[in-house]
């Protein structure tokens, strides 16, 4: 995603918990942006920065270091997630705060964070929450009842925002995956090789989505092309979720 927003001109700070991660994905896109634009006469600023998405003083730390770096933010995707997957009779409530915590608090404090930066500077903006697939239908076999809640609070939250922020020009849109094949799933499809077989069977387009399909989506989402969409959730999921 970042990759495709420095492709389209924007320059990028990219958070993560894991700082190192952030660091090597922020060298890479620059070292791909130099070699497919050799005549470039302006390099993309792309920076990496610390945030536990879950804790209010970090984000708000965060957004004053991104702001330092770049000045200005105009522009805001949120993505830290994760899954687990216990059965909920079984599921420890730690985990499930923690869960809630990344996946909800961490779009809520972000996207609140970034709004009040915008309407303090009176400036339009576009958010983009990285929801779930799961959270509109059930995902099978695997359990995972606090997931697929939390992401449907995650494209409420997109829905409610939109409409709260439409008054200060900032869109607030969700984008919901399917199946992509990423850290995430790939750790959880070593520990079940039979379980890509029976994900793949779903998906009418009949493979597991790539993270460049989220590049187009989130771009569009991002510029003035998408100027009257706002509140919207965009499935990008292999058609899964119309079957
Ligand atoms: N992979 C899929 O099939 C899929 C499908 C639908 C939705 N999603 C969603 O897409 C998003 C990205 O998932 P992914 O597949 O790239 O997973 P991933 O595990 O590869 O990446 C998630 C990133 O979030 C970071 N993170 C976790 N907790 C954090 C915290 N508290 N603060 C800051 N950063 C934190 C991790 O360090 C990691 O870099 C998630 O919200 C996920 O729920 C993924």
């Amino acid at each position: 995603m970042g990759q495709g927003m420095v492709m389209s001109g924007a320059d990028l700070a990219i958070v993560d918990m894991n700082k190192e991660e952030a660091e090597r994905q922020a060298k890479l896109i620059v070292e791909t942006f130099k070699r497919d634009h050799p005549d470039a006469t302006k390099v993309p600023k792309v920076t990496a920065h610390y945030a536990d998405v879950s804790d209010p003083e970090s984000v708000e730390a965060c957004i004053n270091e991104v702001i330092a770096a770049h000045g200005r933010i105009d522009n805001l995707v949120t993505s830290a997630g994760f899954t687990e997957n216990f059965e909920a009779t079984a599921y420890p409530i730690d985990r499930m705060r923690k869960l809630w915590a990344v996946n909800v608090d961490g779009t809520y404090l972000f996207a609140t964070a970034v709004a009040r930066h915008l309407m303090g500077r009176k400036a339009p903006g576009s958010m983009v929450f990285i929801g779930s697939m799961s959270g509109a239908i059930v995902n099978v076999p695997q359990p995972q009842a606090p997931y697929n809640s939390a992401k449907a609070a995650v494209r409420h939250l997109a829905a409610s925002l939109a409409v709260e922020w439409a008054h200060a020009g900032i869109r607030v849109n969700c984008i919901s995956p399917g199946y992509m094949l990423t850290a995430l799933t790939q750790k959880i499809l070593d520990d079940n090789p039979d379980l890509k077989r029976q994900w793949i069977s779903l998906i009418p387009q009949g493979h597991m989505g790539k993270p460049e399909d989220l590049m187009g989506p989130v771009t569009f989402l991002l510029s003035d092309a998408s100027s009257y969409v706002t509140g919207a959730d965009l499935r990008v999921d292999g058609g899964y979720t119309v079957t």
